[in-house]
């Protein structure tokens, strides 16, 4: 194969980014070990923030965005894989300044890859994804720090988002009770039929005049928004709560007094799954081919390539909703 299709996200004249599908010369890959059919991709906030410029997550331009690729080897130089091995790729710098998984090629060193565990196919791999190992490493770092689910109500934030659903299908698997704290009063419904037990209106929940602490409610929290809204969540857990950090949809500052920790003995644990190591993530996975076998339709939608551009502008502007799963080949 000389050619492949690919997302290729490109610099304007005027500093704008465009993205769009492209047929694009292999001699464009980097010679890593291993070339890598992609049969799915999935879309996260950082494939967003790429394929708009943000420099931040991607330095050189033009580039192929897609921090997630499910496919299979076709050869591997450094003789670990063999043609035919079905593979997960998530993180490290796939997609960042390594060309990523939205193509049906990637060339990737071989110690980023996880061999497909048994009981997980390729596209419920690409359902969960980045955002469902971010999820599923929140949950656990809460687990490691005595929230279980008799504890008390985990409130997750930008419920509605990938990380969002995914954490809320999760800790409803696992027995916990779930609020779902969102901004689009119309996910509501759906936030409740994957497992919330009351959704929050974001808005309203930021409404209250700001206080040094607010009453002790929520046991944990599992956080994607940042900012404000982490602030308020840290200063409302109960005694010896817990809130996983994941992410900064709504900003990246954190004004906050020391007294959740000294009076509350409240704690912040930091989630990044992108650079975990390979042990950590073949974990989640099979969790995710065994105990956590869940469905997932109902919080991942099917695009293609072709789709793929519109919805990465619309999560940035928080329009978008749930996991988008990406079927390479039409
Ligand atoms: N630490 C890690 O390893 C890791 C891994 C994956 C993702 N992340 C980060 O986690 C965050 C979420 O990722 P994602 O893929 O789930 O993104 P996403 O699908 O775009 O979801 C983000 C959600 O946040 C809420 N939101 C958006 N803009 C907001 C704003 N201005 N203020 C408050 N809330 C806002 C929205 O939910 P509602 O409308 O329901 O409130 C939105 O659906 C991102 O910051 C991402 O970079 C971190």
């Amino acid at each position: 194969m000389e050619h492949f299709k690919a997302l290729w996200t490109e610099e304007n004249q005027d500093g704008s980014f465009k993205t769009s599908l492209q047929d694009l010369s292999t001699e464009i890959l980097a010679s890593h070990e291993v070339l890598v059919q992609v049969l799915y991709s999935s879309l996260n906030y950082k494939d967003a923030l790429s394929a708009h410029g943000h420099r931040g997550i991607t330095q050189q331009f033009p580039h192929i965005p897609g921090i997630d690729a499910a496919g299979i080897v076709l050869n591997d130089a450094s003789g670990k894989f063999q043609a035919g091995d079905q593979v997960i790729i998530t993180g490290f710098d796939l997609g960042m300044n390594t060309h990523g998984g939205l193509s049906e090629l990637i060339q990737v060193p071989a110690s980023w890859i996880i061999p497909l565990p048994p009981n997980l196919s390729l596209k419920r791999a690409m359902q969960i994804g980045t955002a469902g190992l971010t999820a599923g490493m929140a949950v656990l770092a809460l687990r490691q720090n005595n929230i279980f689910p008799d504890s008390g109500e985990i409130l997750v934030t930008g419920a509605s988002g990938g990380v969002g659903m995914c954490a809320i299908k999760l800790l409803h698997h696992l027995g916990y009770r779930v609020l779902a704290l969102s901004g689009k009063a119309e996910m509501a419904e759906t936030l409740i039929k994957i497992g919330a037990s009351r959704v929050i209106d974001r808005v309203e929940f930021m409404s209250e005049k700001p206080r040094t602490l607010y009453p002790m409610t929520f046991a944990g929290g599992i956080d994607t928004v940042g900012g404000d809204v982490l602030v308020k969540l840290i200063k409302s857990l109960q005694f010896a709560g817990a809130v996983a950090v994941c992410g900064m949809a709504g900003g990246v500052d954190l004004p906050l007094q020391v007294y959740p920790f000294i009076l509350r003995g409240a704690r912040v644990l930091g989630i990044y799954s992108a650079d975990s190591p390979l042990e950590k993530k073949q974990d989640i996975w099979n969790l995710y081919a065994n105990e956590w076998n869940y469905e997932l339709e109902a919080i991942a939608e099917t695009i293609n390539l072709v789709q793929a551009p519109e919805v990465l502008s619309s999560m940035l502007e928080g329009r978008s909703h749930g996991r988008y799963l990406v079927q390479i080949l039409d």
